[in-house]
């Protein structure tokens, strides 16, 4: 097939690109924060499992930067445990080694100047042992207070220059600031020393398989996108639920709470990819530029009392296991307020969804862990059914099932065998495990890759980010000037509150 003589455009050669598996060019990751338990948890796993899959350079390098008194040899052996215990893919000692042959490891803390030198001259070293080229991306996985302090260094130390043709890119993990005023003022810090295509902030759910469907099921399909608005969509739910508690995030969690943590970041981006209107192209610009109208687009209702419910949870039972309160969890101040359940109704002032409510809801400790985004349509006009009223029936669902079991599933009515025009809701489901053999890459996995490759795809921009806090911080400010917050047992689906709010509208949470 030729260009088309218009765009240049080669339709063939791009579809045999996107099959090339995608492999990173000689390059390092430095990771600040590298005690933490991301970095054992997932970062750590995911560089072995790229270096496993073949994706990486051969002499790609992996430099930890924490206070530890530790040497290489003691960096070493943390990732190679941290490997054994959380990779996804079998352990190789082939590919073990050499790996570990570009792993350095630099100890100081943000605000000394002489760790920074030192880093700057492990990266040269680097440079010529490895063959990293310059090349070097910045994972800052530390406490949104230490965001500033290490910036600033990496401007001070040189270390964010790109030079001879080599690329330095900073990758800056959640929450992106505390607010709209914060986040602001963290994008401009960031963009003093960065430019716009050098920074790549972390929404780990954009990294899954099933958040990318979403797109993939609506623009690579004939059958579901004319349904897909005001006119046949009734209500939207997206969940979040988790069955853990805040673990030992006493620290973090506390004052952050659900909102911040996840609604601000891992829902609204689910909300914009579900609602957002078909992308020019596949690439960061067009991307971006869509989510940006939608979550720009998105309203909150005038009475946040009746449309926002926050929660904490309160002791049950989870699994068999006595759960304790939320008030009671090691670290936790008693008169906290912190919400670790969040409901809201959203409304999306366009022509596609005027109208239609969009419910948000995520918390700790529910009764089972499970991200969903569930299209609800409008029930039949008519039922010509005789005594089978519409009414009787659920409404039909597209549930786009995002974890843990990943897949979709339709739900719609059918009739019932037997002699009577009876109809019943059945469902119709698609499992990744049963229509691919192709194993799902971590969601850090894809994205660091994405990193190395400057891809900036599933990366949300300064704008989207900014929006979401405008979205949040008028409920978080609304919040702030009520009482307690509602309360649930651990190990139930939420309080009565967030039944209370979906009844009003005539509707009611799905149970997934
Ligand atoms: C993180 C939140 O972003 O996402 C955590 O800070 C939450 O509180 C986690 O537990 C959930 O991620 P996943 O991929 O397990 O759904």
């Amino acid at each position: 097939m030729s260009p088309s003589p218009v765009t240049g455009a080669n339709p063939l050669r791009d579809a045999l690109d996107r099959r090339l598996p995608r492999i990173a060019g000689p390059s390092g990751l430095v990771i600040f924060g590298v005690t933490g338990d991301l970095s054992r948890k997932k970062l750590m796993p995911a560089v072995y499992d790229l270096a496993n899959r073949g994706l990486l350079p051969p002499g790609f390098s992996l430099v930890g930067f924490a206070r530890r008194e530790w040497a290489d040899e003691d960096f070493a052996q943390v990732v190679h445990d941290a490997v054994k215990e959380h990779s996804r893919t079998p352990f190789r000692e082939e590919v073990w080694q050499q790996l570990a042959q570009g792993m350095r490891f630099v100890q100081g803390s943000f605000d000394d100047d002489a760790s920074f030198e030192s880093l700057r001259d492990t990266i040269d070293e680097l440079n010529r042992a490895q063959g990293t080229g310059g090349n070097f991306a910045f994972y800052l996985s530390v406490p949104p207070g230490s965001f500033p302090v290490v910036i600033q260094q990496l401007k001070k130390h040189g270390l964010a220059d790109q030079k001879d043709g080599s690329w330095r890119r900073a990758v800056i993990e959640k929450p992106f600031g505390h607010d709209l005023k914060s986040a602001e003022e963290l994008n401009s810090l960031v963009h003093e020393v960065f430019q716009p295509e050098q920074v790549f902030r972390i929404d780990h759910y954009l990294g899954k398989e099933t958040v990318q469907n979403i797109l993939a099921l609506r623009f690579a399909n004939q059958m579901f996108e004319p349904l897909w608005n005001r006119s046949y969509v009734d209500h939207v739910q997206i969940t979040m639920a988790e069955d853990i508690g805040i673990g030992g995030r006493a620290g973090y969690y506390d004052g952050i709470g659900a909102a911040r943590d996840v609604i601000q970041n891992h829902l609204l981006q689910l909300l914009a990819l579900t609602a957002m209107e078909e992308p020019a192209s596949f690439d960061a610009d067009a991307l971006a530029a869509e989510k940006t109208k939608v979550l720009g687009a998105v309203r909150l209702p005038s009475d946040l009392g009746a449309s926002t419910v926050r929660a904490q949870y309160t002791a049950g039972w989870q699994g068999g296991a006595k759960a304790v309160g939320y008030l009671e969890e090691e670290g936790i101040d008693q008169s906290s307020r912190t919400d670790t359940y969040a409901a809201i109704k959203l409304e999306i002032d366009n022509r596609r969804w005027a109208g239609v409510p969009f419910y948000l809801r995520t918390g700790k400790r529910l009764g089972r862990r499970v991200t969903e985004i569930a299209v609800v349509f409008q029930r039949a006009p008519h039922s010509p059914f005789g005594h089978t009223a519409t009414e009787e029936l659920g409404q039909n669902a597209m549930v786009i099932r995002v974890q843990p079991d990943e897949g979709m599933t339709v739900r719609f009515g059918s009739k019932v065998p037997g002699t009577s025009m009876e109809i019943r809701d059945v469902s119709m489901d698609f499992a990744y495990g049963e229509s691919f053999t192709e194993s799902s890459p971590e969601a850090y996995e894809r994205l660091i890759l994405d990193v190395l490759l400057g891809d900036a795809n599933l990366f949300p921009r300064t704008e989207e980010v900014e929006l979401s806090w405008k979205i949040l911080d008028p409920i978080e400010q609304f919040w702030d000037t009520e009482g307690a917050p509602a309360q649930y047992p651990a190990g139930t689906w939420g309080p009565a509150e967030a039944d209370e709010m979906l009844a009003r509208d005539g509707r009611s949470w799905r149970r997934p």
